[in-house]
């Protein structure tokens, strides 16, 4: 009898996931579906009322309107699709993730954000509460099976709503489901996004902590406003647009070999860096956006302050790690329209700071933020996951050096998108503010 259960249940589950294997998703989903399928936000506001409104504050509601994804998407994008029809399906991609119903009801590009249409709705209720699966075995560009309905697919076993019927789903509380639209395949084959990809090689999975516990968490309290009181995953989804999320997810500490220095002698500093929050490598995501460094500074006993540059390590790849002076991002001038663009900065932090990125190479081997147009990656110099890195400062003391204590400072940065590109971009300040992670300092006695 028992067995017979089982066996039902497997059969179940295996038609089930036939079913869904079925259904069109990914590049195959585009046009097929249209808006009316799904129900807006507002219908769930009513009695979902906290999720809702922190769904409102989430970069999730946002996907689509936010400033810097509509001039990346219309300015750089679209207009790159316009000039070199490869790209075309690349751009009508972007709203696979970004606008999903836009994408399923086949309104590619959709109309900008000022037109307050439904594609604003970017990453809603529906489109997550509807999915019930995903096409293949590796999730990656919107892979997710969308079946849209009363049935509104969550956590928890047999609860019931006067507005939907409800289910429990498995899928939605695994990581493959975030990677549905967390990995990102470009049409050269390049993974240009792999944080689920990331985290499953690393050790949180291997734990069986999900993205949820990090993103999600539960707390008590209500999951509608007629329900029971009970675990309520919470819909923050706070990443690197909360400062309070970036603080602290590398802990830094430092130390000198010695802690007395003859005046004219040489300094060596190390600075260990600990990836103790983060689920995944820091940075992750946008990589070809974001950067992380770390500034040191002295400051001797008269007040006079010295920058630190870091020790080569002399690795493969080494001088995209270090910031230089040198142009880079050429590519823009594709879409831009501008014939023989010589490039931007390509760090615009001070030069000789440490910088822990992946650089993103175009065809010609030049580094690029359209990561659609990656032929290549380069070195990953990023934290990963509980990984700690460390740095090397060897200052010979100047002439000049005040006798007593020196202080130095450790600080590391974060930036979501490299100044020059900001600003040659238009994209608003707040997209290029520097949030510090950590600091950390330590002191030295220089005598005669
Ligand atoms: C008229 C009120 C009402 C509206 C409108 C409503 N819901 Fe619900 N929903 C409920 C109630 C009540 C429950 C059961 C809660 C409980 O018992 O803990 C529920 C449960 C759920 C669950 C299952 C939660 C779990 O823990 O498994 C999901 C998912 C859900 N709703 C999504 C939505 C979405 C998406 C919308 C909008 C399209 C929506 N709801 C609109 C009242 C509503
Ligand atoms: C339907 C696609 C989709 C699914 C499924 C999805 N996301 Fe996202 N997520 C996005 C998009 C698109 C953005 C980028 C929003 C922006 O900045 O434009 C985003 C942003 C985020 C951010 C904010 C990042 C930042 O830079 O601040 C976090 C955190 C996040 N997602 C976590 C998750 C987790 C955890 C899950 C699974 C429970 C998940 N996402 C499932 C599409 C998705
Ligand atoms: C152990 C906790 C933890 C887990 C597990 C975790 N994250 Fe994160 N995540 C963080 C922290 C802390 C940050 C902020 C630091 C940063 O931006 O890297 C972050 C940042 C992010 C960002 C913004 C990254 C950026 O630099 O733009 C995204 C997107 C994200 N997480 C998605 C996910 C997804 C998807 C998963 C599961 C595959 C996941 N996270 C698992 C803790 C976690
Ligand atoms: C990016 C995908 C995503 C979006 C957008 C999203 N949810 Fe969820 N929601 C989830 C996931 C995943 C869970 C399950 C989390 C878990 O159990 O760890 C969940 C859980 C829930 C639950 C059950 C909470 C609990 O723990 O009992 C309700 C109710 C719910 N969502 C309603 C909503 C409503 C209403 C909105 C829009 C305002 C919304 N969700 C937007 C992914 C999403
Ligand atoms: C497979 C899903 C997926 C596809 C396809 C995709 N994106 Fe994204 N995009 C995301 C996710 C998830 C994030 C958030 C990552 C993070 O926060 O680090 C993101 C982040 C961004 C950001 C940075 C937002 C910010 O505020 O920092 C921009 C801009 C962007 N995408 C534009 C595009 C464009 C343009 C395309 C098409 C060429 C595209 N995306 C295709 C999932 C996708």
């Amino acid at each position: 009898m028992r067995t017979l259960k089982f066996t039902l249940v497997l059969l179940l589950i295996i038609t089930s996931n036939l079913l869904s294997q079925d259904l069109p998703a990914g590049e195959a989903a585009l046009g097929t579906k249209k808006y009316d399928q799904y129900e807006k936000p507002e219908a769930c506001k009513s009695c979902h009322i906290d999720i809702y409104q922190q769904w409102t504050q989430a970069m999730m509601s946002q996907a689509y309107t936010h400033h810097w994804d509509e001039i990346e998407y219309f300015d750089l994008a679209v207009a790159h699709g316009k000039v070199d029809e490869k790209f075309k399906p690349v751009s009508d991609g972007c709203n696979g993730c970004h606008t999903p119903l836009a994408f399923m009801a086949g309104d590619v590009p959709p109309p900008r954000p000022s037109e307050n249409s439904r594609a604003n709705e970017s990453v809603s209720c529906d489109v997550c509460h509807t999915i019930n699966g995903l096409k293949g075995d590796t999730p990656f560009n919107f892979s997710y099976v969308s079946q849209p309905g009363r049935l509104k697919y969550g956590p928890k076993p047999g609860l019931t709503s006067p507005h939907h019927d409800t289910k429990e789903s498995d899928f939605m509380k695994q990581a493959e489901f975030c990677g549905n639209c967390h990995n990102e395949k470009d049409p050269y084959g390049v993974w240009v996004k792999s944080t689920q990809l990331e985290w499953k090689e690393g050790p949180y999975s291997k734990e069986g902590v999900p993205c949820h516990q990090c993103h999600m968490p539960k707390a008590w309290g209500k999951n509608a406003n007629m329900s029971k009181e009970d675990m309520v995953a919470q819909h923050l989804f706070h990443g690197a647009h909360d400062p309070g999320k970036l603080a602290g997810a590398v802990e830094i500490r430092m130390h000198p070999e010695e802690r007395e220095v003859e005046y004219d002698g040489t300094v060596v500093i190390k600075v260990q860096l600990f990836n103790a929050k983060a689920g995944h490598k820091i940075p992750t995501g946008s990589v070809e956006d974001r950067i992380v460094w770390l500034h040191v500074t002295a400051r001797d006993a008269e007040g006079k302050e010295y920058h630190l540059p870091v020790d080569k390590k002399g690795f493969d790849g080494e001088e995209y790690t270090i910031a230089a002076d040198v142009l880079a991002y050429q590519d823009l001038g594709i879409p831009k329209g501008i014939p023989d663009f010589k490039g931007l900065q390509r760090d615009g932090v001070p030069i000789g700071d440490r910088i822990f990125r992946m650089p993103y190479l175009d065809p010609q081997g030049r580094m690029t933020i359209m990561q659609w147009n990656t032929a290549k990656l380069g070195v990953d110099y990023r934290i990963g996951p509980r990984e700690t890195k460390i740095e090397t400062f060897t200052w010979e003391l100047p002439d000049d050096i005040a006798i007593g204590k020196v202080t130095f400072k450790a600080q590391l940065n974060y930036q979501k998108l490299v100044k020059p590109v900001a600003e040659f971009l238009g994209v608003p300040e707040d997209e290029s503010e520097i949030n510090i992670i950590n600091t950390a300092t330590t002191w030295v006695e220089i005598y005669e």
